[in-house]
């Protein structure tokens, strides 16, 4: 990829405050794309600008809570009015969840995951697309994660979401991509972030398993993970659409 493949592209990145959204906010925006950081932490969120324009790039942050409607419409427009259209888009915001056996769950506990992982993928691509459509052009990558491909114990939110992810992303793929509209997933493996770090709780014991989880032995670096969405999202991934693209050491085939 050239360096400045998204040059005249405008973004928006969705939990762009930390972690993953926020190396891939960096790279599109070193990439010569305008970004919008859409995120509920507003200092996170105003990190990433900084991060993006010391990339010499250009972005802007807009408090937006994925899981209210309005925020998220309130962030396309704003991405519209600010830069004159929508090309690129990464809904990425998410979380495990509480770590417990599924008959120890809530309903409320259960309705938080839903709503951040999925109601957020869904709101985000119910506001996206119409733009792209619009403009006959236009790339979406949803995060899911080798929980979306693989079940694990303990996060049945998590592992429920991130696979409805996956079917929200192959449904809305075949009814868009006539219209120039490619919809793609990721499924990152354990990447280093402040999501994992928080889960894994300092522990080393824990880190050490999650490692070896994974057959190249080592957790990934966010940019490993951003560098992937972000080639999904460029004009060299022309013909990937509804692909549910495993970013994990090789979790997914041991
Ligand atoms: N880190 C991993 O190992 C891993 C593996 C697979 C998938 N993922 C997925 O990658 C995505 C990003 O995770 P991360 O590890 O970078 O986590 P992170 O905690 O570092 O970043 C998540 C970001 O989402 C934001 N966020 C949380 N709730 C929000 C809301 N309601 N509205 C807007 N923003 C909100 C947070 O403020 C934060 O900036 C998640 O969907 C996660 O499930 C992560």
């Amino acid at each position: 990829m050239s360096e400045k493949d998204f040059s005249g592209q405008v973004a928006m990145v969705t939990g762009a405050g930390s972690g993953l959204g926020q190396s891939a906010a960096v790279l599109l925006a070193q990439r010569g794309a305008r970004v919008l950081i859409a995120d509920i932490d507003d200092a996170g969120g105003q990190a990433t600008v900084a991060l993006c324009q010391t990339a010499g790039g250009e972005a802007l942050f807009i408090h937006t809570d994925v899981t209210i409607e309005a925020d998220v419409a309130a962030a396309v427009a704003r991405a519209i009015s600010q830069w004159g259209s929508l090309d690129l888009a990464i809904n990425n915001a998410g979380t495990t969840g509480p770590t417990k056996p599924t008959a120890d769950y809530t309903l409320e506990e259960w309705n938080k995951v839903v709503a951040l992982n999925l109601n957020s993928v869904f709101l985000g691509l119910k506001y996206q697309i119409p733009p792209m459509v619009a403009q006959g052009k236009g790339a979406i990558v949803n995060t899911s994660s080798g929980a979306g491909l693989m079940g694990f114990a303990g996060l049945p939110a998590y592992v429920s979401t991130k696979h409805a992810v996956l079917g929200l992303t192959k449904a809305a793929a075949l009814e868009y991509i006539k219209s120039g509209v490619r919809v793609n997933a990721v499924c990152p493996g354990s990447t280093r972030t402040p999501m994992l770090e928080g889960w894994m709780g300092g522990n080393p014991a824990i880190e050490a398993a999650m490692a070896n989880s994974a057959p190249i032995g080592r957790l990934a670096e966010p940019n490993e993970i951003a560098e992937a969405m972000v080639w999904l999202l460029s004009d060299a991934a022309s013909f990937m659409v509804g692909h549910a693209l495993a970013v994990d050491g090789g979790a997914v085939i041991m």
